[in-house]
């Protein structure tokens, strides 16, 4: 103990100030998730804990040594993974069936097969006790206890987990394409984010704070530029599985005047004052576009149709012509979501391949993984779900009212029960099940 901390002590008492119980004080923790209930909000229907019945990324194949397993939580249940004796990664519940302790405490003894911890019951990849240690070879608990397996498969370097009661639907279905390309790069990385989900899913529509939100961020500040337009766009739903977005089409020069020209600041007369108020962030963008004219060329980057916007079960995909950009945040619990990213690319020859590696994990990872995402989730974290919300045309990807040609339909998240959900891993929709 400091001995700050140890004289504070001694004089005892509570702490005094207005600071100590404001808001925000308490190191900045994001407010706990607290669902809607009203079921005019189309909120209150989806799943908190993310939907089933879905493929999900779990972790890097790299993670999963042959020693030990690795537990990991998704949609709210524990799962471990370790190597089964081909070497693939399989995964089980994180509960042995025997006295129900966490199987990622135990050990892979022997090669292959995964030990529980408390009375060494010992499982295949399928789940399938095939030893029980502290009864010794004779244990009739051999062939009897099964563990439960969730289905994996590994594709480029990273294990997905079908999270799902139901047979699982072709990886494919669920994927992106390019994981399943001989030649393609697809690098990933992780960050842990301290909210829900859909807070996390619904930011990934949200184009309009790019130029405010990120205003400081490496990848805009660049480029200098500014405000979009107060007229929502016009998503189209693909497959009844996608929502695509209008590429581009937000920053229609709305605000051009006659010459055609968006002007960098603009007037609000409510304040009477500009915005953006300095125009200091023009000082550097003549470097930028020489060094984007410099940079090697590639084509657009080829995306199969449905595979670009927001997708079920809860992943967002960019092009940045390029390579493809993915965000999916996948819900650990209530309120942490694992965002995954996948950098795609299709380079031509080796040296591509090598550049992409190299200006990913130099650069490229952190300027717009971290640096610029990590603003939105400073941003948006603290949404608030329980109260009723004023939805503007911009707001598309949430309000539906503002989608014109998909109606009430556009929200992704809506359309969850594409694949029926097992009704008691969320009883307050049982209802809706029926
Ligand atoms: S609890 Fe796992 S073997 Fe007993
Ligand atoms: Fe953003």
């Amino acid at each position: 103990m400091g001995i700050f901390k140890a004289l504070s002590k001694i004089r005892g008492g509570y702490p005094g100030g207005w600071k100590e119980y404001a808001r925000g004080y308490q190191g900045n923790k994001t407010p706990q998730f607290v669902q809607p209930t009203s079921t005019d909000d189309r909120r209150s229907l989806i799943p908190p804990k993310g939907l089933r019945e879905y493929w999900y990324p779990a972790l890097p194949a790299k993670a999963i040594g042959k020693k030990k397993p690795v537990g990991l939580k998704l949609l709210g249940e524990d799962v471990t993974l370790f190597r089964d004796t081909n070497g693939e990664v399989q995964a089980l519940w994180d509960y042995c069936p025997h006295r129900g302790v966490y199987l990622s405490w135990g050990d892979c003894f022997w090669k292959g097969y995964l030990s529980c911890p408390y009375h060494g019951a010992t499982f295949n990849g399928d789940g399938e006790c095939v030893e029980f240690i502290t009864e010794g070879p004779d244990s009739k608990m051999v062939g009897q206890l099964k563990a439960k397996k969730f289905p994996t498969v590994t594709l480029k370097g990273l294990v997905f987990i079908w999270m799902g009661e139901n047979e699982p639907v072709p990886p494919e279905d669920d994927i992106p394409p390019e994981f399943f390309e001989k030649d393609s790069v697809v690098l990933n990385t992780f960050r842990y984010w301290d909210c829900n989900w859909m807070i996390a899913l619904e930011n990934t529509g949200d184009a309009h704070n790019q130029w405010f939100v990120h205003r400081n961020s490496f990848r805009v500040a660049r480029s200098g530029r500014s405000s979009r337009t107060p007229v929502g766009s016009r998503p189209r739903i693909v497959n009844n599985q996608t929502v695509e977005r209008p590429n581009g089409r937000e920053r229609q020069p709305y605000y051009a005047d006659e010459s055609g020209k968006v002007p960098y600041k603009f007037y609000h007369p409510r304040v009477n004052a500009y915005w953006p108020m300095y125009r200091r962030r023009l000082l550097w963008t003549w470097f930028f576009d020489a060094w984007n004219r410099l940079r090697p060329k590639r084509g657009r980057f080829f995306n199969v149709p449905g595979w670009e916007g927001q997708r079920l079960p809860g992943l967002v995909r960019n092009n940045h012509l390029t390579h493809m950009y993915t965000r999916w945040p996948v819900p650990v619990d209530e309120n942490l979501s694992r965002v995954v990213y996948f950098f795609s690319a299709r380079p031509s020859n080796w040296l591509g391949r090598l550049y992409d590696r190299v200006t990913f994990n130099l650069f490229l990872n952190w300027m717009i993984n971290y640096n610029f995402s990590d603003q939105d989730y400073d941003a948006m974290r603290s949404a608030r779900y329980q109260y009723p919300e004023y939805l503007s045309s911009t707001d598309w990807w949430r309000s539906g009212v503002s989608c014109r040609n998909t109606g009430a339909a556009s929200n992704t998240t809506l359309r969850w029960w594409r694949r029926p959900q097992r009704s008691d891993w969320w009883p307050q929709q049982n209802s809706l099940l029926l």
